[in-house]
């Protein structure tokens, strides 16, 4: 497939380090030099769906597809306060879409996983324009008293519309299921037969393991891809890699040897928005106007599961 529009969306709401350091044992300097993270958008007044929903306008307008041109559409989504219908139903009740749909919680590295489904559809024959959305608002899943998760999220939606073409080199998804790294669990609707208690647990995470997986899951991911499709690592343009933390993509920068230029940040002032991450910081390199025609770019995103994914485009 190729992607022919991009879209994003962000809350209005920005919250400094420095409104953090207002109400928990935090600093501006702690979370700059452990994350890179200045400020991060937070959902406030608005639904994330909403969100979800202008950020496939813009994809659509972009691609200038209609929704009734889109074949499938899919969701990556972690959590949301309605469970039923999916967020895909939520969105596409907004922007008019009427086809097929369904939403996957794979954390942080949805998109990539999204992007192979989209691929996997495409050569069976089944499809021929396919949108893609990642709408996440993990800072409705810390708690807010934490200090050592509640500083690294934010929320936000990003988009890509694809059709027909060529331009997905290859994907590669990888899994290390070890539940216990980073994970938050809620209660369920009390039932006459449950005999377990549920548990309510925010966001639980295992911050350097975690870290530890993400540069070896990045680095081999993407190594091992490349060397499938046949693409040398510098005859890469751009690397968009997942927003979780500054440190982790230095790391990887080091481990891969590659000019530090052609990894795009942008976690200085949106902090880790899950899946949404990849397409927000694409959208907006996009509309930066940094991509030429045959760039080679790669994605890849690591994170709850532990899941992990790297996809090679020519743009
Ligand atoms: O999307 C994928 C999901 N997540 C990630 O990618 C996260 C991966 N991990 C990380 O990014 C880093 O491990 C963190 C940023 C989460 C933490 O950095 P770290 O260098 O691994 O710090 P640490 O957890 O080992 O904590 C060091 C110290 C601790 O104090 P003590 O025990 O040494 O006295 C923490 O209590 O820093 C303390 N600390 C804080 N201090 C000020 C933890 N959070 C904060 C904070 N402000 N916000």
């Amino acid at each position: 497939m190729r992607i022919i529009g991009t879209g994003s969306a962000l809350p209005k709401k920005i919250v400094t380090n420095e409104m953090l350091s207002q109400f928990l044992d935090t600093s501006d300097e702690w979370i700059t030099t452990r994350t890179g993270i200045k400020s991060r958008h937070v959902i406030s007044d608005e639904k994330i769906e909403d969100l979800g929903a202008e950020a496939v306008r813009k994809a659509l307008d972009m691609s200038g597809l209609k929704p009734s041109d889109i074949d499938l559409f899919i969701v990556s989504n972690v959590i949301t306060n309605q469970d039923t219908p999916g967020m895909s139903c939520l969105v596409a009740a907004k922007v008019g879409l009427s086809c097929p749909m369904f939403d996957i919680n794979c954390a942080c590295p949805g998109f990539v996983y999204a992007l192979d489904m989209a691929e996997t559809y495409y050569k069976a024959g089944k499809v021929k324009n396919v949108l893609i959305a990642c709408i996440e608002e993990p800072t409705r899943m810390t708690s807010w008293e934490d200090r050592s998760t509640c500083v690294l999220f934010g929320d936000g939606a990003g988009a890509a519309v694809l059709t027909e073409g060529d331009n997905i080199k290859g994907t590669k998804l990888h899994s290390q299921p070890d539940v216990d790294k980073i994970w938050m669990s809620r209660k369920l609707v009390p039932s006459p037969y449950v005999t377990t208690p549920d548990l309510e647990v925010p966001l639980q995470m295992k911050g350097r393991e975690v870290f530890r997986f993400a540069v070896e899951a990045c680095t081999n991911g993407v190594k091992r891809l490349l060397d499938e499709v046949g693409i040398k690592k510098d005859d890469v343009s751009w690397f968009m890699v997942h927003q979780a933390n500054k440190r982790i993509i230095d790391s990887i920068i080091d481990f891969m040897q590659v000019p530090s230029e052609r990894f795009p940040v942008n976690i200085h002032d949106h902090g880790n928005s899950s899946s949404a991450s990849c397409p927000i910081l694409l959208d907006e390199c996009n509309r930066k106007g940094m991509f030429k025609e045959g760039d080679i770019i790669v994605l890849s995103a690591f994170g709850a599961g532990l899941l992990s994914g790297a996809a090679v485009l020519e743009w």
